[in-house]
């Protein structure tokens, strides 16, 4: 009995933990998904999510991986113009605002609180289980140019992840650079230049 409440008090507390705190993702799963042409020919946009299903932590870690994790000890599974590796992500989920440390594999909290809909202006948004925010140091990049052309690369892992997974997904110009930059806080170098939402279909 006192060995079962104390794994109770433990599964509580990681818990808490885990919502309230940085997350470190579980290592992904490199050998999983349906064939690349199948995939292909299964990408597309989609507008519709289910609002009471949240992306399990294991989803979530192969999602950023595939998105813009490292495939080597120092390079990444997007390229970038020279190689400057100047874009990141930010992530919006039903308990906060995370920065994904893509070096550590590790989501790190920025905000608690469901800031989804504040990712976008289309009503489908706050729907989506998970909103990524791409944000560009600017001062890294070889041009704003380039870095507009990196964040499609990174962008389009993600949809090649969510057609394999059976997930719903679109990317979007239309949010408000302003707001997002003020919510992140980030400093003048670094920008909001895309956004994309995922989530299960209805
Ligand atoms: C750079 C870019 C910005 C986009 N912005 C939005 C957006 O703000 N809202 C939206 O609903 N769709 C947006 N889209 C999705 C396109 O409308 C969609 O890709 C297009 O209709 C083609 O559909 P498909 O992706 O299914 O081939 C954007 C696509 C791209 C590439």
């Amino acid at each position: 009995m006192k060995k079962l409440s104390f794994l109770i008090l433990m599964t509580v507390m990681m818990n808490v933990f885990l919502s309230a705190q940085d997350i470190q993702l579980p290592a992904p799963d490199k050998t999983g998904g349906k064939p690349l042409m199948q995939a292909l020919s299964e990408r597309k946009t989609t507008r519709e999510f289910r609002q009471d299903k949240d992306l399990p932590l294991t989803t979530l870690s192969n999602l950023l991986w595939a998105a813009n994790g490292f495939n080597r000890p120092d390079k990444r599974t997007a390229p970038t113009a020279n190689n400057r590796q100047e874009l990141e992500l930010y992530i919006a989920v039903r308990d906060g605002l995370y920065f994904y440390d893509a070096k550590n594999h590790k989501l790190k909290l920025v905000k608690k609180g469901d800031y989804r809909k504040n990712t976008g202006m289309q009503d489908f948004v706050g729907d989506a289980s998970l909103n990524v925010i791409f944000v560009s140091d600017l001062s890294k990049a070889t041009s704003r140019h380039f870095a507009l052309i990196d964040c499609g690369f990174v962008s389009q892992n993600i949809y090649l992840f969510c057609a394999s997974e059976g997930l719903n997904t679109v990317v979007r110009g239309s949010f408000d650079k302003d707001e997002l930059g003020k919510l992140l806080n980030l400093p003048s170098n670094q920008e909001v230049l895309l956004t994309q939402s995922v989530g299960y279909p209805k």
